[in-house]
């Protein structure tokens, strides 16, 4: 029902030749992945070349942030048309370190999903707790006002296209996974305010993702859960072995 998506977010690594050379390696290892989709989300200076070497291939393209306008006076910014322009068909909203570093708030990421979808890029929101909310027993709590703050006043028809990554902040770039049985449960309760903000059924198509030191010889476990729909992949994105590795992910016995 769920197509278990493989995503790629290289933050700010790879210049254009580095970008090449991993791309070259991992369209060299990727074989057969007709039952899972496969995307990686180079820097935008990346997204050219990416795209010309992707082309074709399974390998979808996807941009690590977005601005909300399609055009105008705002210095730095990318716009969802010039996203869909360079083939993008993802692109990453609100990630935990777009929200700490540069400042982006709910409401600003929910604008964010909105333009993405209008501009038909499927957004992955990423939420997720810090350390001393999840110390405080606040995780939950924390991650469910951030889902529904992006969402808020959106129709069921336009949750149903976005995916949700979550990612908890302390688990990030650490090595320090959440166990399978609470990232699952995080991933239910999750799905559960879909549901609530949509109905079940919607929210049964919804793709949730994790992320946070996703690496080879944990991916099978996590995505054995039976919420946990693919993985938002950082440092063990950057070479190709690793994430094909992940990529080919051992399904689980339903
Ligand atoms: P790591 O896989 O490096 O922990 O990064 C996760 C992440 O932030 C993906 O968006």
């Amino acid at each position: 029902m769920r197509t278990p998506l493989l995503a790629g977010n290289w933050k700010m690594y790879k210049t254009t030749g580095e970008a090449r050379e991993l791309v070259e390696g991992l369209l060299r290892g990727l074989g057969d992945v007709s039952d899972r989709r496969v995307l990686v989300c180079p820097p935008f200076t990346a997204l050219q070349t990416v795209r010309d070497l992707v082309q074709g291939t399974p390998i979808a393209l996807g941009a690590q942030d977005v601005y909300i306008e399609p055009q105008g006076a705002f210095t730095g910014a990318i716009s969802p048309v010039m996203l869909r322009d360079l083939g993008c068909s993802y692109v990453i909203v609100g990630h935990s370190e777009r929200r700490a570093i540069f400042g982006e708030g709910d409401e600003l990421i929910g604008k964010k999903v909105r333009a993405a979808l209008a501009h038909d890029l499927t957004p992955i929101l990423c939420v997720g707790e810090t350390k001393p909310q999840r110390d405080a027993g606040q995780a939950e709590t924390v991650v469910v006002a951030q889902v529904r703050a992006a969402l808020a006043g959106m129709t069921p028809e336009q949750i149903s296209r976005i995916v949700i990554a979550y990612e908890p902040v302390w688990a990030i770039g650490t090595g320090d996974t959440a166990t399978p049985e609470d990232a699952q449960a995080m991933h239910e309760t999750i799905r559960r305010i879909l549901g609530e903000m949509t109905s079940p059924n919607v929210a049964a198509t919804i793709n949730i993702l994790y992320g946070g030191s996703v690496r080879p010889d944990n991916i099978d476990d996590l995505i054995a859960q039976p919420d946990i729909d693919g993985a938002l992949v950082g440092g063990a994105s950057l070479k190709a072995d690793s994430f094909l590795r992940i990529v080919h992910f051992l399904p689980p016995q339903r």
